[in-house]
């Protein structure tokens, strides 16, 4: 490893230290002080290289605020009293309005990617207490079987979103159409008290517009009202996500693996599996543009607008060669950027700077890269880590970057956690 990239190493070490809380790594010290859900997952996977046994810590304290029901928040709210620099905060949230969630500990009442049976599979490759495994796998088991119970579309092992924020692509061009369901009229009462815009420079090109935040907590507080249990038929914003799908298709694999491992019964997992990549292409999969789309299930169509989370099916291998390669020229296409662009620069709403809107984030570039090894495409593996390691060393260890190669300015939020974490796995990987 070259003196830089040993200096690089040292930096997201250092940032996965100070972002450390006791048992778990918060995601950002300006922006987000509490424990997020798939960030933990992405976290876990740099840990692993530097104390494995605070990998595992890790995602025990994120199970340690799931539901009765299996249900998994995307934010826990350890010593909310303490950090008043979030909105919405743990009382706006108020997850006792259910009857499952936990009596002495405040989450939110959504959830975020299912990342933590493929992050288990890597954890297992060190030696920990069989016991500790095997009670993380029941307890994503469940979080599975919450999914399927409650968000399940049709008999297709597909699951809905029901919050922008649960695919944990906020702001994404995706969303755009399906927000245009909730009537200007139903946000005129909700008051915004962000404090993600002054935790950040730009903030007016770089987070999403008040409008568009007034929706998020419109569906909050729809989500709240129904207990966070079931959704009404109309109810605004309800999505399969292919990357949302294909991260648990890919999490499942990887139970399945590690279940038959650890001597479990592994026939529903299986089944799970199948029946999901039988539907995955026939609602995601777009023949005549060559790229997988999100789709909006109260319209019935795929939103066309193609965005780094077409690629992120790769993740869990579920193109097949054809598709793989019509992905692959589309990719050819945007070669004179840093891939991959959250939404391509030729897009109706991309925004170079702003967000989900354009911007590079690490945490995808890692999964499609992860994904294109395995189908022996190694040179745009190495294209897409070698462009995340670049962005990292020219404009800081930062929440998301700008896809033109001449930008001059750093952007998103400072020091954080999970482009630290991969940024590691993906030096120590170069470096063999
Ligand atoms: C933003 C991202 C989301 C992430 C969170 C914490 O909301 O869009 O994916 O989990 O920040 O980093």
């Amino acid at each position: 490893m070259t003196g830089c990239k040993v200096k690089l190493l040292e930096e997201c070490q250092n940032v996965l230290e100070e972002n450390r809380r006791g048992d778990f790594t918060i995601p950002s010290p300006f922006l987000y002080p509490f424990q997020w859900n798939w960030d933990s997952g992405f976290i876990a996977l740099g840990l692993l290289h530097i104390e494995p046994e605070k990998a595992l810590l890790e995602l025990e304290t994120l199970f340690s605020g799931q539901w009765e029901n299996g249900f998994l928040p995307h934010i826990i709210f350890h010593n909310a009293e303490k950090y008043t620099s979030y909105f919405p905060s743990a009382d706006y949230w108020n997850s006792k309005v259910s009857r499952f969630a936990p009596k002495d500990l405040g989450t939110s009442g959504i959830t975020q990617p299912a990342v933590h049976g493929f992050v288990l599979e890597d954890i297992i490759k060190y030696d920990f207490d069989k016991d500790r495994i095997a009670r993380l796998y029941d307890q994503i088991v469940h979080y599975h079987q919450y999914l399927y119970e409650y968000r399940q579309f049709k008999d297709t092992h597909l699951v809905a979103i029901w919050h922008n924020w649960e695919s944990g692509m906020d702001n994404s061009p995706w969303w755009d159409s399906v927000f245009k369901r909730i009537h200007p009229q139903l946000l005129e009462n909700i008051q915004l008290k962000r404090k993600d815009v002054h935790a950040v420079d730009d903030s007016a090109l770089t987070r999403p517009t008040d409008d568009d935040y007034k929706r998020y907590i419109y569906l909050v507080d729809q989500l709240r009202e129904n207990r966070y249990e079931r959704v009404p038929a109309d109810f605004p914003f309800q999505v399969l996500d292919p990357v949302f799908n294909a991260i648990l298709i890919q999490s499942n694999r990887s139970l399945l693996r590690i279940g038959k491992m650890l001597g479990k019964d592994t026939s529903l997992v299986e089944s799970w599996i199948k029946t999901a990549l039988e539907n995955f292409s026939s609602i995601h999969w777009n023949a005549d543009d060559g790229l997988f789309y999100t789709f909006d299930i109260l319209a019935n169509s795929q939103v066309k607008i193609h965005c780094s989370g077409s690629y992120i099916p790769i993740f869990a291998e579920i193109p097949d060669r054809d598709q793989l390669e019509k992905l692959l020229r589309h990719l050819e296409a945007f070669k004179d950027y840093y891939l991959v662009p959250s939404c391509m620069p030729d897009q109706p709403g991309f925004e170079s700077k702003n967000y989900w809107r354009g911007p590079v984030w690490i945490h995808m570039n890692w999964m499609i890269a992860e994904g294109l090894r395995k189908y022996q495409e190694h040179e745009w593996a190495d294209r897409i880590k070698n462009d995340s390691v670049k962005l990292v060393e020219k404009y800081g260890i930062r929440e998301y970057f700008e896809p033109f190669k001449d930008s001059n300015t750093s952007i998103g939020g400072k020091q954080f956690s999970w482009s630290a974490a991969l940024t590691i796995d993906m030096l120590k990987k170069q470096s063999g």
